[in-house]
């Protein structure tokens, strides 16, 4: 999975400003006061002053909002995600493994299989691999994804092998997502083209600052953030896809392709049961996604850090959005693709406050599209070089 705030910056409003200009120690205080126990704070201190340089977002702690009476429906759904979500998982037997489109070392032309890789690695640009690094980072995060959904309540999985088809899916899609970033690690070591050593720092760091999804131990929030970012890791692995394809290399675009349609399964998943929570209790998952969307989906390495460059997030965003692997018009395009498919302009019956979330969702993507379009004005002027340490210093337009 992954998903980034404004791909670059959706939001940039909800940016702390203060972050931003030099008040970042007294946020930051604030931050802890709310993260450590006091006898902590000076260890955490200092551990954390490194790895979340890149924090943006004003962390505004909030924890189980859902009101108890709401644990009743996820355990009423027990059945429902048996028959209806297990089932869109693959069987292990009939999965890809990374080992199936990489050279296999006990063969005798293994050598020559990685020479070919080197090859057509070659020719692809530098912007093109800090796509998909960044996006292989993403992915080699997945420890904290899965500790996240099992953050929330009423469906967490209790003792790491319960039995409850909420756990199940959980530690199966997250199976299944482990080999992601395992083949795409793998691919990248063999290109030859990258400095590892700069990429694993940073998936360490990565994982080490955890990441913002202040869904308050929500289900309903927390799965709305999950359909959206399914849908987005959809879009950018299809994007590295064709990009791949367009610079020669068939296999790292199969690769790439194999991944979004994993993504696109994922998707299926977790936006039906947001579409079942709107069915049985449409007022409740209308106000989750409200708030959602007012909060903004932030990408899970939002708090990305190579132990050089402080911006290193919005740095891999920008360039992904100027060659077109995810932009902030695929996030305009993501929400209006859910108002339809949750059939959110047709709902009746909801509280006051449900309209108006309802009114807010319906009109966002609009109001993203055109935000957007005065972003990118200004970014054109403001473009300029930034190296980047996964790929030896070299710089790249962002
Ligand atoms: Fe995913
Ligand atoms: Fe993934």
């Amino acid at each position: 999975m992954a998903l980034r705030l404004p791909f670059p910056p959706y939001n940039p409003s909800c940016f702390s400003s203060s972050l931003r200009f030099g008040a970042r120690k007294t946020k930051y205080s604030k931050i802890l006061m709310t993260l450590s126990p006091p006898s902590k704070r000076r260890e955490i201190n200092d551990d954390m002053a490194k790895q979340m340089r890149t924090l943006k977002v004003e962390i505004k702690e909030v924890t189980h909002s859902m009101h108890p009476e709401k644990l009743e429906i996820f355990k009423s759904l027990e059945e429902w995600v048996e028959d209806n979500i297990l089932t869109l998982l693959k069987p292990v037997e009939s999965s890809w493994q990374p080992q199936d489109f990489l050279p296999d070392p006990s063969a005798e032309g293994f050598f020559d299989g990685v020479k070919e890789m080197r090859d057509r690695a070659a020719g692809i640009p530098d912007d093109y691999y800090v796509c998909l690094v960044g996006n292989m980072i993403t992915e080699e995060a997945l420890p904290t994804y899965q500790s996240v959904i099992n953050t929330f309540d009423g469906v967490r999985d209790e003792t790491a092998s319960s039995l409850s088809s909420w756990a199940r899916w959980t530690r199966k899609w997250s199976a299944e997502e482990n080999r992601h970033g395992d083949i795409l690690n793998k691919y990248l070591y063999l290109s030859g083209r990258l400095d590892m050593r700069q990429i694993e720092k940073t998936i360490q760091y990565l994982i080490g600052s955890g990441m913002i999804l202040p869904a308050e131990n929500d289900p309903y929030r927390g799965f709305i953030y999950t359909s959206f970012q399914e849908r987005a890791t959809f879009i950018s692995h299809g994007n590295t896809a064709k990009h791949a394809k367009d610079h020669g290399d068939i296999l790292l675009a199969k690769i790439c392709g194999l991944i979004a349609a994993d993504e696109k399964r994922h998707e299926a998943a977790y936006t039906k049961i947001i579409e079942k929570l709107f069915e049985i209790d449409p007022d409740t998952t209308m106000l989750a996604l409200g708030d959602m969307m007012k909060k903004r989906i932030t990408m899970p390495a939002l708090l990305m850090f190579d132990g050089q460059d402080d911006n290193l997030f919005d740095h891999y965003s920008s360039v992904a959005q100027r060659i077109g692997v995810y932009t902030t018009k695929d996030y305009g395009d993501i929400v209006e693709f859910f108002v339809k498919r949750w059939n959110v302009e047709e709902l009746t019956g909801l509280s006051g406050e449900g309209r108006r979330a309802q009114d807010y969702v319906c009109g966002l993507a609009q109001r993203i599209r055109r935000m957007d379009e005065r972003a990118q004005e200004r970014k054109v002027k403001q473009s300029h070089m930034v190296p980047f340490s996964w790929i030896f210093n070299r710089s790249v337009l962002v």
